[in-house]
């Protein structure tokens, strides 16, 4: 099969995405295999896939996390850091993301800080995470129950993408994936979002549903590593997505909340749309929840300012507009 690359240009730190199936047999040839790593995977991710990458890298040792976000946390980052240490690892050795978007957080924040920063790959395995925390260089920890309080913007030397680890994902897993995808097809490419309702197989045809989604991605990132502006339309459907996340205590999966966050600030013709997409991979179109812990969440974002907070709203499939809202509008909106 066909592989996808694409190559993020940035002032300083530029690399390549290399999107495919069947690419960790044959991984080799994105490292150089001298140094040393430390592979940084979970106890969830399917134990083949680290086999695989320990065949090509063999001077690697491996530190499993347990699985759960409330595992990006302080104590597995120093857990890490004296691994690194006990081992010897010094400026010219490496770090191995190999898991999802919890995986690849803390193991990019960790390479961030060891010897002031240390080469970083990332081998996502989660759709969310191969469509969307991959790229971009965010990297961070939780801490004092606040996500992603704690960290760094830090790019990667080389993300690899095998599409084949999503076959391990649960159906439920995967599609809450799929709503980054649809997120970032619906603010900018309505040919994708059509490509993505109408598709038979979305399965077969995952490497190219997340090239251009990585594309659409790449844009935003390029023109705003350090989200000043731009990357903002990123939060599409975050806003409200991420604390009904939260205040239903993770019961319902990130994409299932973003998805149900989209539909509030979107027309009714785009809600339409967005609705029939999410219905189509039985993702949630709405759902309950206590009205003031989720206002309240909101006015507490990192992203709130005096009160108000810049929104995306989509208009019509395809395009954008930022609004800001004050918490009291946002108030109005919720059910
Ligand atoms: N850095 C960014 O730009 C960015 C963007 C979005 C989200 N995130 C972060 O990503 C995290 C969520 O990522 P996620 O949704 O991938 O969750 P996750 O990393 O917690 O993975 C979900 C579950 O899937 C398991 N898993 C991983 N790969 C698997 C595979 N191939 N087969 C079977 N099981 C597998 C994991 O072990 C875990 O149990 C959050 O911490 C969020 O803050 C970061």
């Amino acid at each position: 099969m066909k592989k996808h690359i694409i190559k993020i240009n940035l002032d300083a730190n530029s690399y390549k995405i290399i999107i495919g199936s069947n690419i960790l047999s044959n991984i080799k040839r994105y490292f150089d295999t001298n140094r040393k790593f430390l592979i940084i995977t979970d106890d969830n991710v399917p134990k083949a896939y680290i086999k695989k990458v320990r065949l090509a890298l063999p001077r690697s040792y491996v530190f499993t996390l347990k699985h759960g976000e409330n595992n990006k946390n302080n104590a597995n980052y120093q857990k890490i850091m004296n691994n690194l240490i006990k081992h010897n690892f010094d400026r010219s050795d490496a770090i191995v993301a190999v898991g999802g978007g919890m995986v690849g957080d803390l193991a990019g924040f960790v390479a961030s800080t060891y010897m002031r920063g240390i080469a970083f790959y990332n081998i996502p395995t989660t759709l969310l995470s191969q469509v969307d925390s991959s790229i971009g260089g965010k990297t961070a920890i939780n801490m004092s129950k606040v996500k992603n309080i704690v960290g760094a913007f830090y790019q990667p030397k080389a993300v690899i993408i095998d599409t084949d680890t999503l076959k391990t994902l649960t159906e439920r897993e995967f599609y809450s994936g799929l709503v980054e995808a649809i997120k970032m097809s619906a603010t900018f490419d309505k040919r994708l979002f059509n490509y993505i309702k109408n598709c038979k197989d979305v399965y077969r045809h995952i490497d190219y549903i997340i090239y251009r989604s990585l594309l659409i991605k790449k844009k935003v990132v390029e023109k705003d590593e350090k989200e000043k502006g731009l990357r903002k339309v990123l939060n599409f459907g975050h806003t409200i997505g991420h604390a009904i996340e939260e205040a239903k205590n993770y019961r319902l999966l990130h994409g299932e909340c973003v998805g149900i966050g989209m539909l509030y600030f979107s027309s009714p013709k785009a809600r339409e749309n967005i609705e029939q997409i999410l219905r189509r991979y039985n993702l949630p179109t709405t759902c309950t929840y206590d009205k003031k812990k989720v206002l309240s969440l909101i006015k507490h974002d990192k992203k709130s300012k005096d009160n108000k907070i810049s929104t995306i709203h989509v208009d019509k499939i395809g395009r954008y507009k930022v609004r800001t809202l004050s918490i009291e509008d946002i108030g109005k909106l919720l059910v």
